[in-house]
């Protein structure tokens, strides 16, 4: 297992680069199950979860996956096995993502339910329930999703609560549903539109992502594309985060600020001084910090995967911070390990209290999932001394070539073997 040391104190200078996002590519390659043609992916991000849905895409029957730096070439001429077995779901539950295009396209599917993870139970209910009003037939048995539906229909699907790759699932397998589905209460982040984008590319026909309701009108087939995958608004929020508790004066580029707009808000409500561009933000972070409440909040708010960023930057702050977390029910891991940093945090249910004006120190600390890592390397740049961060395979699961991208914007930050 290997680790990040990283020694906190130095400020950044230069330019962070922002890659594609996880939560876009990863719907994007499922979609991929949709066509017997070449699916060309741009801007696509090489981090372990990419690698993962890679094998499950060819546990199908997906020819070998072709890379040319970031332009990834998938193709399934034919699905041999419809099946993302329990090995590999447990390690990625994204991919559940595969269950809609495989009834879609060869009318059954045999998915690993993804069972829970650190940051909550994380059910998949609400694509089930969904899937069933187009039509399909989804017993639950020995751990297993077993979908049967050889003639998907459209259906008018109000979703219970907002659920991103419920949503995505969704609309996959409505591409090819006989007539016209229209699902509301839908999610609306970026990642969503951007397959929307994708699969019109491909022949289908898709109106209304990003806003509370999208409409599909089925398609007998879909055939090839090449997609140019969003930039990733989270890792370009982490930079963000790092920039500010570090008090650097750097750029994060390739991005999308529009994409950004309720943790710019946040980041100039605390007083980051930030200069916002067409595809750039330049971070100022030379005044103080102060405290800022935050909820967390399904799109356009600010996103959950960027708490635990926050809560460290909030650590540094003047004040205290309020921090309630609305989407999962257990996304404070974190918090014991920034503790053993010198963070004076208490939490409270959803909420977490914490005191700004504590100087952190470094220490041995361990990844639970992929953003608290995230949050253990934004607080390890101010941390006086070093700190070594265990299980860095969780952040390579969404952050690619972090410790590089921050070496060579002047953090002293390396990977132990
Ligand atoms: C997506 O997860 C993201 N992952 C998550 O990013 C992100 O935190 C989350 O959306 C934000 O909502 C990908 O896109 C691959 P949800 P997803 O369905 O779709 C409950 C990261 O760090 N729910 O929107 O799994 C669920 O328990 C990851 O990159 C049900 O109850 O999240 C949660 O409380 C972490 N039943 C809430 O809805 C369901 O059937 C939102 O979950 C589905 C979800």
């Amino acid at each position: 297992m290997d680790k990040i040391r990283l020694r906190g104190g130095r400020r950044l200078h230069g330019a962070l680069r922002v890659s594609g996002a996880k939560n876009a590519v990863l719907p994007a390659m499922a979609a991929s199950l949709l066509t017997k043609d070449p699916l060309i992916l741009e801007n696509a991000p090489e981090v372990r979860d990419v690698s993962t849905m890679n094998r499950v895409l060819q546990r199908m029957g997906a020819s070998p996956p072709r890379r040319e730096g970031s332009r990834l070439t998938l193709q399934v001429p034919e699905i041999q096995s419809p099946e993302a077995p329990y090995e590999l779901v447990k390690t990625m539950r994204a991919s559940v993502l595969v269950l809609g295009p495989l009834l879609a396209r060869c009318g059954r599917g045999r998915v690993s339910l993804p069972g829970g993870c650190a940051i909550g139970a994380r059910p998949v209910n609400l694509h089930i329930a969904g899937l069933q009003k187009l039509g399909a037939r989804i017993e639950v048995e020995h751990g297993y999703m077993v979908a049967e539906g050889k003639e998907l229909r459209g259906a008018e699907i109000t979703f219970e609560s907002k659920t991103v790759t419920g949503t995505e699932n969704l609309m996959m397998a409505a591409t090819r549903a006989q007539g016209r589905t229209v699902l509301r209460n839908v999610a609306q982040e970026p990642e969503i539109d951007d397959l929307a984008i994708l699969l019109n590319a491909m022949g289908g026909r898709v109106e209304g992502a990003g806003t509370d309701t999208i409409e599909i009108e089925g398609v007998e087939d879909l055939h090839g594309a090449t997609h140019h995958v969003i930039p990733d608004r989270i890792e370009a929020g982490t930079f963000l985060m790092a920039a500010a508790i570090s008090r650097s004066d750097v750029r994060v580029e390739r991005c999308r600020p529009d994409h950004l707009a309720s943790v710019l808000e946040k980041l100039k409500e605390v007083g980051v001084r930030l200069e916002v561009g067409e595809d750039a933000i330049h971070v100022l972070a030379d005044g103080p910090l102060r405290s800022g409440n935050l909820l967390t909040l399904p799109y356009p708010d600010f996103p959950t995967d960027l708490q635990a960023q926050y809560v460290a930057l909030m650590t540094q702050a003047e004040g205290t911070s309020i921090i309630t977390e609305s989407i999962f029910e257990n996304r404070f891991m974190h918090v014991g390990e920034l503790r053993r940093m010198g963070a004076r945090i208490e939490v409270d249910g959803h909420s977490a209290v914490v005191h700004g004006g504590t100087p952190l120190t470094g220490a041995q600390v361990m990844a639970t999932d992929l953003r608290a890592s995230a949050c253990l390397i934004v607080a390890g740049l101010v941390a006086e001394g070093e700190t070594v961060i265990d299980r860095a395979y969780h952040i390579d699961r969404g952050y690619e070539h972090i410790e590089e991208k921050l070496q060579r914007a002047g953090a002293d930050i390396e990977r132990l073997r």
